[in-house]
């Protein structure tokens, strides 16, 4: 395997079991409704992965567009949502063909690991086109540079312990370490980004970030911003 991107198309037990999906699925649906301006909003979720939440975030806003890289996620997110009200799934591509200034809000929440830095630079680019003049980017579960593998499993247990699937997160935390993404995450590591440098970085893009809490999801080690066009 040598991107993330075939990692997260290929058969993965990162949500160590139904209920971690369950649980993960509502808290990421409760994060992204904390963002949403309003019932009529159009909504990007760029790098949505299966998107358990998609239907509950689809009830409060106008219109919800998933995006997703991976093939096969993106077929059976086709599947599923396909014929729903006010969903629509496309691959990244179809995010460049949207007429710019369309979007409220564009979230993006535990991706930025898996982006190289040229991606990224592109993606800020393409999203600050999409977003209407008022409309907001957040960018979720940044990881800073000092937050090391091991804060990561104490985070996903304490969530785990909370939730009632401890025993089955610890032979995750095994499974995953053994698994195609440890030795991924051993041999491309993963983007992290300090805090001054994000802003920075968004600022050049002609982005106004700020960080924003609490983080989406169950890792407050991790840090989410939002941005509007400068
Ligand atoms: C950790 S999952 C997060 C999924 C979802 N955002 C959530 O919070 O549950 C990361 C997802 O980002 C997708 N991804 C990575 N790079 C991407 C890109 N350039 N464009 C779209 N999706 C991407 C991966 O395929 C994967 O499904």
């Amino acid at each position: 395997m040598k991107s993330w991107i075939e990692f997260w198309n290929s058969e993965h037990s990162i949500y160590v079991n139904e209920r971690h999906k369950a649980l993960h699925a509502e808290a990421v649906a409760r994060d992204i409704a904390r963002h949403i301006p309003g019932p009529d909003a159009v909504v990007l979720d760029h790098g949505c992965g299966e998107a358990l939440y998609a239907e509950n975030v689809a009830s409060r806003c106008g219109r919800l567009i998933l995006c997703e890289a991976a093939p096969n996620i993106c077929v059976a997110l086709a599947e599923r949502l396909g014929s729903h009200r006010n969903v629509d799934v496309v691959e990244p591509m179809g995010v460049e063909q949207m007429p710019d200034g369309t979007l409220d809000l564009v979230v993006v929440n535990s991706v930025l690991q898996y982006l190289s830095r040229d991606m990224l630079e592109a993606l800020l680019s393409t999203w600050r086109v999409k977003l209407k003049p008022q409309g907001r980017l957040v960018i979720a579960d940044v990881i800073p540079p000092n937050v090391s593998p091991i804060r990561d499993a104490t985070a996903l247990l304490t969530f785990a312990a909370r939730g009632g699937f401890l025993t089955a997160a610890f032979a995750g935390l095994v499974r995953t370490a053994l698994s195609d993404y440890g030795k991924i995450r051993k041999q491309l590591g993963f983007s992290m980004y300090a805090e001054p440098e994000f802003v920075a970085l968004l600022a050049r893009h002609g982005l106004a970030a700020e960080r924003v809490h609490p983080n989406f999801g169950h890792n407050q080690a991790r840090k989410t911003f939002a941005a509007k066009r400068a």
